[in-house]
């Protein structure tokens, strides 16, 4: 039987970590083989786990390229899990439709837009090929209300690949980000 594809996407605070995490424990409930994955370039929580803003934490597998995810499948493995997918290089989305011919079930977890409203290459067309979409909101920090869609940079530009968290970026709504972006 193909697997299936399910991308979790929305701005920084989301919950997007968190969902990601809850399936892996739900396979693991079920005696089921995983294998978490996080691009090297996120370096905040130290070198292999993929961690939650509140701190919760797994081991995972931390890879420069893409294509090195196949070292760590076999036919024993039954769902992988891809944090930070905005930061692959372009032939995740190859590896992915291929892990999923072979009846592997693959998550994936990332931002859609930059804080420059730019959309994230990667995060678009795993999105396009998702089986399933789960699409996340945050608190905007502006308003209080939880419709936050977009992420702020608060301190000046350091790149729009830019490791960080609350001392970076704030979760807003549009509206919010609108305000802010015309002075008000
Ligand atoms: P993501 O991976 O989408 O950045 P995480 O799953 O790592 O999100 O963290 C989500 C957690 O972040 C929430 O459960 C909450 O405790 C915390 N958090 C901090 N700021 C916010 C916010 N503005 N809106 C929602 N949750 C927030
Ligand atoms: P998060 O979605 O788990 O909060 O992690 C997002 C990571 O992406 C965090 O390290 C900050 C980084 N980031 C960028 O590099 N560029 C951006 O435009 C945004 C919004 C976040
Ligand atoms: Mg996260
Ligand atoms: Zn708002």
């Amino acid at each position: 039987m193909p697997g299936k594809i399910t991308v979790i996407t929305g701005p920084m605070y989301s919950g997007k970590t968190t969902e990601l995490l809850s399936f892996v424990e739900i396979y693991n409930i079920g005696r089921k083989k995983t294998k978490v994955f996080k691009p090297a370039i996120d370096n905040r929580y130290g070198e292999d786990i993929v961690s939650t803003h509140t701190g919760f934490k797994v081991k995972a597998f931390k890879v420069d390229k893409s294509k090195e995810i196949y070292k760590y499948i076999d036919e024993t493995v039954s769902a992988i899990f891809i944090d930070e997918v905005q930061f692959f290089d372009i032939e995740l989305i190859d590896l992915v439709k291929d892990l999923v011919f072979k009846g592997i079930d693959v998550y994936c977890a990332g931002l859609d837009i930059s804080y420059l409203e730019n959309p994230f290459e990667v995060t678009a067309k795993l999105l396009a090929i998702a089986d399933e979409v789960i699409k996340k909101k945050a608190v905007c920090e502006k308003c209080g209300e939880h419709r936050a869609t977009y992420s702020y940079k608060i301190v000046p530009d350091g790149g729009e690949i830019d490791i960080g968290g609350k001392e970076k970026y704030i979760a807003i709504c549009r509206e919010c980000l609108h305000k802010l972006k015309n002075g008000r």
